[in-house]
């Protein structure tokens, strides 16, 4: 891979400014938000790094994240009116909110696929990792982690994920300044947050099902331990999967990968 002289950098200062907990390199931003959390951090405080060393996607993998050119960051929710039950709901808000940002601003064809992919034409540019604590029946706290693919070209990708990834800059034909881009992105998806706690899934759940490419489809869910295949028929109100099996039984699918 081509090293750049002159390599972007998130600017640190201006990310300080806005209160947000900016990071040269950690493990995974993830982690690093749990921690904070941990030590009392509130709802909405964010965690951003230009490098994650061992980014965490879904299902155990790894999340190739290298410095300059992408955007990692997780977000600390507290919702007082969310149970652990509803928590998958939060995954759909962030990805619906996202692609109808990129629609309305940029013009970009976002769609999402479930239960956490960011897609433009079939191919990845984004992943979102939620985790949550919860105690008693009680949700303590969500971590809501974000990895984008912006400034990437088709080289900056490893071989094994060359085809099936893209980025912003190679859908739109142009380089994204990473800091404003965040910054702005970030509030759009607090509101959509607050709207969320206040108002509740509805107006979120129509326009996952507005972007998603999933529904109507014919699909196989894998998750660790046990996998099902049949036709995606809907969203239920709690952000899960209905699927009808072969046996033309309706069966509700919470956790899982697409093949
Ligand atoms: C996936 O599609 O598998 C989810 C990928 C989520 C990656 C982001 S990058 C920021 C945050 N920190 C992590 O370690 N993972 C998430």
């Amino acid at each position: 891979m081509k090293k750049n002289k002159n390599p972007d950098r998130l600017d640190s200062r201006l990310l300080e400014q806005n209160n947000i907990c900016y990071y040269p390199a950690v493990d995974s931003t993830n982690l690093t938000a749990r921690l904070l959390a941990e030590k009392g951090a509130p709802g909405y405080c964010t965690v951003i790094a230009e490098e994650q060393k061992q980014g965490r996607g879904r299902l155990g993998r790894n999340w190739f994240s290298p410095p300059n050119e992408g955007l990692w960051f997780s977000i600390i929710l507290r919702p007082e009116s969310l149970t652990p039950e509803r928590a998958a709901s939060v995954t759909m808000v962030t990805a619906a909110s996202l692609a109808d940002y990129l629609r309305n601003k940029y013009r970009l064809a976002a769609t999402v696929k479930w239960p956490n992919d960011l897609l433009i034409a079939e191919k990845k540019f984004g992943g979102i990792l939620t985790e949550l604590k919860s105690n008693a029946g009680h949700l303590d706290y969500l971590v809501v982690g974000l990895g984008l693919n912006v400034n990437q070209q088709q080289s900056s990708f490893p071989v094994e994920i060359r085809s099936r990834a893209t980025s912003l800059a190679m859908e739109s034909g142009r380089n994204f300044d990473r800091t404003a881009f965040f910054l702005l992105l970030r509030e759009s998806l607090l509101d959509a947050y607050r709207h969320f706690f206040l108002h509740g899934f509805a107006s979120f759940r129509r326009l996952w099902k507005e972007y998603n490419v999933t529904l109507g489809r014919k699909a196989t869910i894998n998750w660790p331990g046990g996998s099902i295949t049949g036709l995606a028929l809907d969203l239920t109100a709690e952000g899960a999967l209905l699927i009808k099996d072969n046996l033309g039984q309706t069966r509700i699918v919470n956790y899982g990968e697409i093949e």
